[in-house]
């Protein structure tokens, strides 16, 4: 798997990213949304699910890097979730906090939506956001999608309420 956008990249996760994959899950505001930073434990193990995750599925939450330098700046891709009691596609995107405010979820997050639509011909996508995580609800936005729905997470011993955002294949701006 590789997509191409103007600015960035986007391919699997290996070991070798484990160094700016800390710099993301390790920093408590970038990790804000899910209750702060994740220990190596658990990093580990987020990047053993996503691996599991391109076995299984063919997708999971890529590494973003940018073209130009080639650094790895955040995470962003498609995973099944379960939400409102149903199994649905899902994008995801998560960036490295000295690259906000550029776009760049955005521009990555419209490249997972056309491969979502296009090459794996899902109906539809879907974006599950805490209640409180604006900068996510405006990335949402910013992929035509509206809100669905409300439900509540169980997560790491808290209770989060979520909106579920989601966008329609025929709905989607062409880009
Ligand atoms: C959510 C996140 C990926 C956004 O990344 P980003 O690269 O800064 O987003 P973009 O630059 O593409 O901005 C997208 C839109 O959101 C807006 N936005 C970005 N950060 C914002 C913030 N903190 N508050 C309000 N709006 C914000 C931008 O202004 C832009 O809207 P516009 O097109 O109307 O100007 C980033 O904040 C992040 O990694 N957060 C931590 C991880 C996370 O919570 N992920 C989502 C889990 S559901």
């Amino acid at each position: 798997m590789h997509l191409e956008t103007s600015r960035l990249r986007l391919r699997e996760m290996t070991t070798a990213d484990l160094p700016p994959l800390r710099a993301i899950l390790q920093d408590d505001e970038a990790m804000s949304a899910y209750e702060g930073a994740f220990d190596e434990a658990m990093t580990l193990s987020w990047l053993d699910g996503m691996q599991r995750r391109y076995r299984e599925d063919g997708f999971g939450l890529w590494a973003v890097d940018l073209r130009s330098t080639g650094a790895m700046i955040g995470q962003c891709g498609l995973t099944t979730q379960r939400i409102m009691d149903a199994e649905v596609l899902e994008v995801g995107y998560l960036f490295n906090r000295a690259h906000w405010h550029r776009g760049y979820a955005v521009e990555a997050a419209r490249a997972a939506q056309r491969y979502a639509f296009a090459e794996l011909g899902a109906d539809r996508l879907w974006a599950q956001v805490r209640d409180t995580n604006i900068a996510s609800m405006n990335v949402a936005i910013r992929l035509g999608m509206t809100v669905r729905g409300r439900f509540t997470k169980h997560y790491r011993g808290v209770d989060m309420p979520h909106l579920a955002f989601a966008v329609d294949r025929g709905d989607a701006e062409p880009h």
